[in-house]
């Protein structure tokens, strides 16, 4: 059985659709059908028993008045004429005698009838059914009848539905024949309609099937297309552009990965061609050894940094929020720069305290991420505050230094991956510290700001991160 319903649900709409269609009409001919069918043969017994109680009326009427019996016995013949059937039955019988009439050429027994008395008149209603022997249905009536000499005498009438039943058969006949014409007849137009309605679907494959990677830019055609499908079109041309971008920034990525790589392989490369050049002494190879070292770390930090941000936007639900105590954060990142911060002269200080529900290596590495830009980016011999405060709904942490004006321009792009400030001491950073910092910040549905006071000279340069009160995995 499942078997055939993964068949039939398999198989192609407008199939289906059509013999559901068809299936329909069907039932609807058949309930038509039928109903004439009961219809006409309501309406035949109906006329049967018009015709019976007609026919003794008729004969009561006859011999009530002048007609004498024996002048009606000897016309017997003219009552079989008169009959018009083959097959119904005229019995006239004196009571409690045997039949004088007795016309039933097919000598099918008679149903019992109760006669209606001589006083009442015959109604439709006292008509009694029966069957023959084959099935064949009967009406009859029987009635009593006071003849001119006082004599009381019976007549029944039956009439047997033969021809009657032979048109209930040929009409049923024709009802099968237009239920099948119907099912056949909808089935072939159901196909043939369900095939053009189905034909902007079908456009609408060959074009999602021309769709390469070189073409992410081609859109589906909304003009022409019937309602159902403008929703599907919107919704795919919405999910192109989302692939587009996902793309787009994947080839940018890529192309930028090649390029920050390529630059300090090449350096590797160069520096080790030289070396080889001539013999060198134990001192020379060291110096290279430890400089080809240096590079190599910042290549593989930047490595782990490209897998870190390309993992991170699919990372939400691994992150393990605890709680940290932001006083202890700070003291934590102040300890580990101040060697870092001593070689240029600065001071680091922290105000403020907290508690916080993050995921607490995230959260440090996105600190130190700031830290770390504040103690390399920051004038020599100036103070780099940590501060943290409550803000309505969200906790702010601040990381602030002095340093170089930066535009506005260039604010809007500090978090774009591999963006570096043109500044000659930029040069060290792979440009991704702040990119982290946002895709941590995204992580933990908070945001990340940046911000430039002037104060002439300098500038007051202030990171902000802003997370929500209470942490989202608490909110629930
Ligand atoms: N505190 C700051 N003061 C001035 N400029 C900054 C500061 N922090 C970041 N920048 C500028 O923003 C750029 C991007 O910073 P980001 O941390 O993303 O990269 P990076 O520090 O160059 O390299 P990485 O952090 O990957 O080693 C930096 O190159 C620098 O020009
Ligand atoms: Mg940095």
């Amino acid at each position: 059985m499942s078997a055939l319903a993964q068949r039939w649900h398999a198989a192609s709409l407008t199939l289906r659709s059509a013999m559901l269609f068809a299936l329909v009409a069907t039932l609807v001919v058949s309930m038509v059908g039928g109903y004439l069918y009961n219809a006409m043969r309501q309406e035949m017994l109906h006329r049967s028993d018009l015709q019976v109680t007609g026919r003794i009326e008729y004969y009561r009427n006859m011999l009530s008045r002048q007609f004498p019996l024996d002048r009606l016995i000897a016309n017997t013949g003219l009552f079989e004429n008169m009959l018009g059937n083959e097959q119904d039955i005229l019995i006239f019988q004196l009571q409690g005698q045997a039949p004088l009439i007795n016309v039933n050429p097919s000598s099918i027994p008679p149903p019992l009838i109760t006669p209606t008395p001589v006083d009442k008149p015959q109604l439709p209603s006292a008509v009694k059914a029966g069957e023959t022997a084959q099935g064949i249905p009967l009406r009859g009536v029987s009635a009593l009848v006071k003849l001119e000499d006082g004599g009381i005498l019976q007549i029944t009438v039956v009439h047997v539905m033969v021809n009657e039943q032979k048109m209930l058969a040929r009409y049923l006949w024709r009802v099968i024949a237009a239920v099948i014409a119907a099912f056949i007849t909808i089935a072939l137009l159901g196909y043939w309609v369900m095939q053009r309605a189905l034909q902007p679907l079908r456009r609408m494959a060959t074009e999602a099937a021309a769709i390469a990677p070189h073409t992410l830019t081609t859109r589906l055609s909304e003009q022409g297309a019937p309602q159902e499908l403008q929703r599907l079109i919107i919704s795919f041309n919405a999910m192109l552009d989302r692939i587009n971008e996902g793309y787009q920034r994947l080839t940018q990525f890529s192309a930028d990965l090649a390029h920050e790589i390529r630059t300090p392989v090449g350096a590797l490369m160069g520096q080790c061609q030289v070396a080889l050049y001539q013999p060198r002494s134990v001192e020379e190879y060291e110096t290279l050894l430890s400089s080809n070292m240096e590079e190599l770390e910042r290549i593989s930090r930047t490595i782990e940094n490209i897998l870190f941000l390309a993992r991170a936007t699919h990372a939400q639900s691994a992150l393990h929020y605890r709680s940290v105590d932001l006083a202890t954060e700070f003291q934590r990142v102040t300890d580990y720069f101040e060697g870092l911060a001593e070689e240029r002269n600065l001071s680091l200080v922290y105000e403020g305290q907290g508690q916080l529900q993050v995921d607490a290596m995230l959260f440090q590495r996105a600190l130190s991420n700031l830290v770390a830009n504040a103690v390399r980016y920051a004038n020599e011999g100036s103070q780099i505050t940590l501060r943290t405060s409550r803000v309505q709904d969200k906790q702010l942490i601040q990381v602030i230094n002095q340093g170089p004006p930066v535009t506005q321009a260039q604010l809007e792009k500090l978090f774009d991956r591999f963006y570096r400030a043109e500044t000659s001491r930029s040069s060290h950073g792979s440009g991704l510290g702040l990119s982290i910092v946002r895709a941590i910040m995204t992580l933990h549905a908070g945001e990340v700001l940046a911000q430039c006071h002037a104060q002439p000279p300098d500038a007051e340069i202030i990171f902000s991160l802003f997370f929500p009160l209470p942490a989202p995995e608490h909110i629930a």
